[in-house]
C-alpha cells in the first residue's frame, strides 16, 4: 500500500482502545519503555512526543520534565489522551495535531524551547523520503544539546529471515507499515549531525538515541 496520512489516522482513530489495552504485545511496551528511559528526563526539559496517540508516555514522561506536548494525525487518540491527562490532574501537557513530516502545520511548536523529542511506535508509518523530511523539521526545531529518541520496528536483520517474528513486533507486512533498516535510520540522523547510539531489542526493533 501507498503510504496516506488520512487512511492511517482513520485507522488510529478506530483503534484507541485497542493500543491503550495491548496486553499482548510485550515488545511494543519493552521499546516503549526503554525509549522513555534513554530520553534520560531532566526536570528542566520539555518534550515533544510525536505521534503520541491516546499520550501513554506522554503522560508518564509529565512526571518527570517541566512540559510534554504530544502530537498525533488521529484526532480521537488526541481526545483520549487530553481527557486521560485531565483526569490525572496533569497541567503540563499539551496535546496537538500534527504530523511527523509537518509538525508545525496547525501550530508553531518552535516557540515551546523543545530539548527533547520521543518518536514511539509513529515513524515506521511513513515511507524513507518522509521519514527523513520528518526527522529533519524535527531536528530543525529542537534546542541544542537536545535528544532525540526513536524506538520503534527497525530492521537490524533482513526481514525476510524473520516473517515469523513479524507479530512479535506488531508489523503488518507493508500494509500501513513501512520501517527501515537500523543502518537507514541511523545515517539519516548522522546526516543532520547528530551522534547516534542504538539499542537492539529484537532482529526487527530497537531503540535510537540521537544527541544533537
Ligand atoms: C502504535 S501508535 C503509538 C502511540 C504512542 N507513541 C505509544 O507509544 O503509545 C502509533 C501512533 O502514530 C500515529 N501516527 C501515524 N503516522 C503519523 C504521522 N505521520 N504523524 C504523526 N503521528 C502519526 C498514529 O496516529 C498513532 O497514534
Amino acid at each position: 500500500m501507498i503510504y496516506n496520512k488520512e487512511k492511517v489516522a482513520e485507522l488510529f482513530d478506530g483503534k484507541v482502545e485497542h493500543i491503550e489495552n495491548r496486553p499482548d504485545d510485550a515488545m511494543f511496551k519493552q521499546v516503549g519503555s526503554k525509549a522513555l528511559e534513554a530520553l534520560e528526563l531532566e526536570p528542566q526539559d520539555i518534550l515533544l512526543d510525536a505521534g503520541t496517540g491516546a499520550g501513554r508516555n506522554a503522560i508518564k514522561a509529565a512526571l518527570s520534565c517541566s512540559r510534554v506536548i504530544g502530537i498525533d494525525i488521529s484526532h480521537k487518540s488526541l481526545d483520549r489522551a487530553r481527557i486521560k491527562a485531565s483526569e490525572k490532574g496533569f497541567d503540563n501537557l499539551k496535546f496537538l495535531y500534527g504530523s511527523i513530516e509537518e509538525p508545525n502545520e496547525d501550530a508553531d511548536l518552535t516557540s515551546y524551547g523543545i530539548n527533547k523529542i520521543l518518536v514511539n511506535y509513529a515513524l515506521h508509518h511513513l515511507p524513507d523520503e518522509l521519514k527523513k523530511q520528518g526527522l529533519t523539521k524535527l531536528a530543525g526545531m529542537m534546542k541544542r544539546p537536545g535528544r532525540m529518541v526513536i524506538g520503534d520496528i527497525m530492521f537490524f536483520e533482513s526481514p525476510e529471515k524473520h516473517d515469523s517474528k513479524f507479530e512479535e513486533v506488531g508489523y503488518d507486512g507493508g500494509e500501513h507499515d513501512f520501517p527501515s533498516s537500523m543502518e537507514f535510520l541511523r545515517e539519516a540522523l548522522e546526516e543532520l549531525g547528530a551522534n547516534v547510539r542504538v539499542e537492539r531489542l529484537h532482529p526487527l526493533a530497537g531503540v535510537m538515541i540521537a544527541d544533537f
